[in-house]
């Protein structure tokens, strides 16, 4: 045996006991499957900790570093105030929107989530199916529990696929081309996930998702995922004509922090710009996607739908982003501890309670359709 060899047994026979352990302290993976009571979708994160295994709810929750990331995503909404359209004689509210040809019931769709296995029984389909039932689109994670054919044939609704550049461009061209098999309408190139996140939350709880994935599988009766292979860790504008020549699908640049770049992935065919920090799990110190978001969206132009993540969590955020420049937010966190509490109807119930909540802020706003929300509902405050 040579030194790695070695090197990796002694440590497999070291972590064997503790994985033993941990996998004995960690509740069973939740199955639940019904709609939800939800006054706030910040509730469901308190909820979700209690019927997730704590490396699971640390996986999910938690970003990277000292998390001033995602903390600054929550504060930038705090900076806005909203400046109200009164006695503008409009209806009611009508939420629908369309984005790159597919009609939406709300401005909302699921931001990509990977190892949504851990989350619940029927991971990636019960969240296809949960977005779909809501009127909306999901875009599959590149590190799904499922395998894309299952997804695809989850729902018969529009669906996009994630995709995390593998080293290996045959396997690059095989995922994009399944994709496409599969009837995916669009590919979402994350552009900001180079190696592995730094969760001091994840590390203290010792949980490996690749591992906790495989086991949540068996616990549910099916057969190992296929492995994939290294993620490539150094982009290139070439890497975006690869996506986009091996899919011939339209490609929506994910994780857009600044105007050069969006300008000028619009110059090279970019179908959709969406301004995300990943939730704050990448790098911590990254901008929050509000702020980023305005300078972004006026390089663009309206030459291509911009849709912004990170930090939704309400209505009226929605709301905000609109008024700064998105056409659409995607919602990640929220959708998947809504998925953990209720499967399929959860998520429906977390769609339902943003429906209610957009409603509410459009009708105070004076606003009945979201192409109105404009600049002129928001103000920023005073640093
Ligand atoms: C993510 N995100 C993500 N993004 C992506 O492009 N591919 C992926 O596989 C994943 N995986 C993933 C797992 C989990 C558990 C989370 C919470 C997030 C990032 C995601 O698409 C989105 O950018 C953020 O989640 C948005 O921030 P909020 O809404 O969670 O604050």
């Amino acid at each position: 045996m040579d030194r790695r060899g070695f090197l990796a047994t002694g440590a497999a026979a070291l972590a064997a006991p503790m994985a033993a352990a941990a996998a004995e302290a960690a509740p069973p993976l939740p199955a639940a499957v019904a709609p939800l009571k939800i006054s706030s979708l910040v509730d469901l994160e308190s909820q979700a900790a209690k019927v997730l295994g704590e490396g699971a709810y640390a996986y999910i929750s938690s970003g990277s570093g000292a998390e001033w990331t995602i903390r600054e995503n929550r504060r930038a909404f705090d900076r806005y105030e909203l400046i109200p359209d009164y006695l503008s004689g409009r209806g009611a509210p009508d939420m629908r929107t369309t984005l790159m040809g597919i009609p939406l019931d709300l401005p909302v769709i699921t931001a990509p989530m990977g190892g949504q296995g851990v989350a619940h029984a029927t991971a990636d389909v019960g969240m296809a199916r949960g977005t779909y039932a809501s009127g909306t689109l999901m875009t599959m994670s590149g590190a799904a529990s499922r395998t894309i054919e299952e997804i695809a044939a989850a729902t018969p609704g529009p669906k996009w696929y994630q995709l995390y550049m593998p080293t290996d461009a045959g396997e690059a061209r095989d995922l994009l081309h399944r994709a496409r098999a599969a009837g995916f309408k669009a590919i979402v190139f994350t552009i900001d996930a180079l190696g592995p996140g730094n969760s001091e939350a994840v590390n203290r709880t010792g949980f490996n998702i690749g591992p906790a994935v495989a086991r949540a599988l068996t616990e549910t009766g099916r057969p190992p995922a296929p492995a994939r292979g290294e993620t490539k860790r150094f982009l290139s504008w070439d890497d975006l004509t690869l996506v986009q020549k091996e899919s011939g699908l339209p490609v929506i640049l994910k994780g857009v922090l600044t105007p050069e770049l969006a300008k000028r992935a619009v110059e090279r065919g970019a179908a959709g710009i969406q301004v995300s920090n990943h939730g704050g799990r990448q790098t911590d110190g990254l901008p929050a996607s509000l702020d980023a978001l305005p300078p972004v969206a006026e390089a663009v132009h309206g030459r291509v739908p911009v849709i912004m993540d990170s930090g939704i969590r309400r209505g009226v955020d929605v709301f905000k982003a609109l008024a700064l420049g998105a056409d659409v937010v995607a919602m990640g966190r929220p959708a998947l501890y809504s998925l953990a509490l209720g499967g399929e109807l959860g998520v429906k119930s977390a769609y339902d309670r943003m429906k209610l909540e957009m409603t509410l802020t459009m009708t105070g706003m004076g606003v009945d359709r979201v192409d109105q929300i404009a600049a002129k509902h928001v103000r920023k405050l005073p640093a």
